[in-house]
């Protein structure tokens, strides 16, 4: 990327210039602060207070194609967040993107539009995506959740658990080139992990299981609290173009 390019994208994600010194870049991850805000402490999916699940059996996911995936999806009854939801949140995007995303789980705005990131959040990373040269159709976004936890809390590892099999098989159906994860708790989840973000940031992992490259980053909504935090986040951005870069179109197969 050009230097005029890449202060135009640094200026729209909002990251003030500066040459860094060498010392910034090589901040081992382990001396990452751990953030303030709820959505990036340090603390492991939390396992307490279990929703009540419904006694019905649970259809199997496993070689479900796209549509009765979806419509699974939709009748979902494996948690007691689908007494609360206004709708399920599927996903949304390329079913052939070079990369996919995964967030936490849809809040109030997703909950009511049906769609994944489209608050101050997703437009923070509609931007990110620009960034790199990707525009949000372009990439296939999902959530680790598909309903909304009350009050926006932070998933249970119940509902986590059961909401799992939808996820790995949207993943298995997109073979995305890589895995972008925002936040701790899908970062946490996807990687089998309960080390904080700034320790799972900052390297590329591998999807356990389908060995997808994965790289995780700080969750748009902690950056729209901690803007200084940016910086980081453009580096975790560009070790993933690294890892499968953008193409002309997007990258969509
Ligand atoms: N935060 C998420 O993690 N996912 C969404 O879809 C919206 C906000």
């Amino acid at each position: 990327m050009d230097a005029a390019r890449r202060r135009e994208v640094l200026q729209a994600l909002g990251i003030e210039l500066w040459v860094a010194r060498a010392a910034d870049l090589e901040t081992p991850a382990g001396d990452e602060p751990v953030s303030s805000g709820p959505a990036e402490s340090a603390v492991p999916v939390s396992p307490e207070a279990p929703a009540p699940v419904p006694e019905s059996p649970a259809a199997p996911v496993a070689g479900l194609d796209w549509p009765d995936l979806e419509s699974s999806v939709a009748g979902c009854r494996r948690c007691g967040l689908s007494e609360e939801r206004t709708q399920t949140v599927f996903g949304v995007g390329a079913r052939t993107a070079d990369w996919m995303i995964v967030g936490e789980a849809p809040g109030a705005e997703e909950d009511r539009q049906g769609e994944p990131f489209v608050g101050a959040a997703g437009q923070l990373l509609n931007q990110m995506l620009r960034a790199v040269g990707f525009r949000r159709e372009q990439v296939f976004i999902a959530n680790t959740l598909k309903c909304r936890p009350p009050g926006n809390r932070d998933p249970h590892a119940d509902e986590l658990a059961a909401c799992r099999p939808y996820l790995d098989r949207q993943i298995e159906l997109v073979r995305p080139r890589l895995l972008l994860v925002v936040g701790r708790i899908a970062a946490q989840a996807l990687l089998a992990s309960d080390l904080p973000i700034g320790r799972l940031r900052g390297r590329v992992h591998t999807l356990p299981g389908l060995g997808i490259p994965v790289v995780a980053t700080y969750h748009p909504a902690y950056l729209l609290r901690s803007p200084e935090q940016k910086r980081r986040a453009w580096h975790d951005l560009l070790l993933a173009c690294s890892v499968a870069a953008p193409e002309g179109d997007g990258g969509a197969r």
